[in-house]
């Protein structure tokens, strides 16, 4: 038990998938993992274990944000024992060649700040996915019929961002898409030798201003649930 995750000891598997969303994590588990039980409800940050194909499962939300995303994180890994983290969750396309419901696996995640940004100092570290699960992600969105691109992304720590010149400077070096917590994810990871990938669906874009009704957004994150499944244990 930690201060943010209320399981006990043994309760966390090491392979875990954290949707930002905590209702999210509940559907999920609940729709693909056998024996789901609730491990996690402090704060209403939503956690459960159970199994997929024998191999035990932890899906825990992560809340909004690098900031939030990095206390689970942080947690997981260095309390519970995780090992896998897949984020999975929703971004916004930044190029044409994205449409809505694709998939993006994101090799490198840019970000103008996140909660290790300190230790660095003069370094830009360049926070970058798992090779292993980037591989096998990408082989399990392959045999989907769902359109899967493979790049970088930029996790931004504002989602109203009053700076359009730095979406435009994202665009403009071939990022694929917007979200707000990969790059976090991609340094804790590197930091204590685990494994991170980030999965995303595209909800929204921002060039042609077009978003996913939220009933249809259920189904393009059942893609990504499989597809994160699949990579962990490939
Ligand atoms: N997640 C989903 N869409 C997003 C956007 N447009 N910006 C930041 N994060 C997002």
């Amino acid at each position: 038990m930690t201060i943010h995750i209320g399981a006990k000891n043994g309760e966390i598997a090491e392979t875990v998938l954290m949707p930002g969303d905590p209702y999210r994590a509940k559907w999920a588990a609940e729709t693909f993992l056998q024996d789901a039980c609730l491990v996690n409800d402090v704060r209403g940050m939503l956690g459960f274990t159970g199994s997929w194909n024998g191999n035990p499962v932890t899906i825990q939300g992560s809340g909004m944000g690098m900031p939030s995303l990095s206390i689970y994180a942080n947690e997981l890994i260095r309390d519970f024992g995780a090992k896998t983290l897949i984020r999975i969750g929703s971004c916004g396309g930044m190029q044409k060649t994205v449409g809505l419901r694709d998939v993006i696996l994101a090799m490198t995640a840019t970000t103008a700040g996140s909660p290790s940004d300190t230790i660095f100092k003069e370094v830009n570290f360049a926070p970058c996915a798992d090779w292993s699960l980037l591989q096998a992600a990408a082989r399990a969105a392959e045999a989907r019929d769902v359109t899967t691109h493979v790049g970088g992304i930029y996790s931004s720590d504002t989602f109203y961002d009053e700076r359009p010149d730095l979406n435009e400077q994202m665009v403009r070096h071939g990022i694929l898409g917007v979200e707000m917590e990969a790059a976090e994810l991609y340094t804790l990871a590197a930091r204590y030798g685990c494994r991170a990938l980030a999965v995303l669906t595209v909800s929204d874009h921002l060039q042609t201003g077009e978003a996913l009704p939220s009933d249809q957004r259920e189904r393009s994150f059942g893609d990504m649930v499989e597809i994160a499944l699949e990579a962990a244990f490939a």
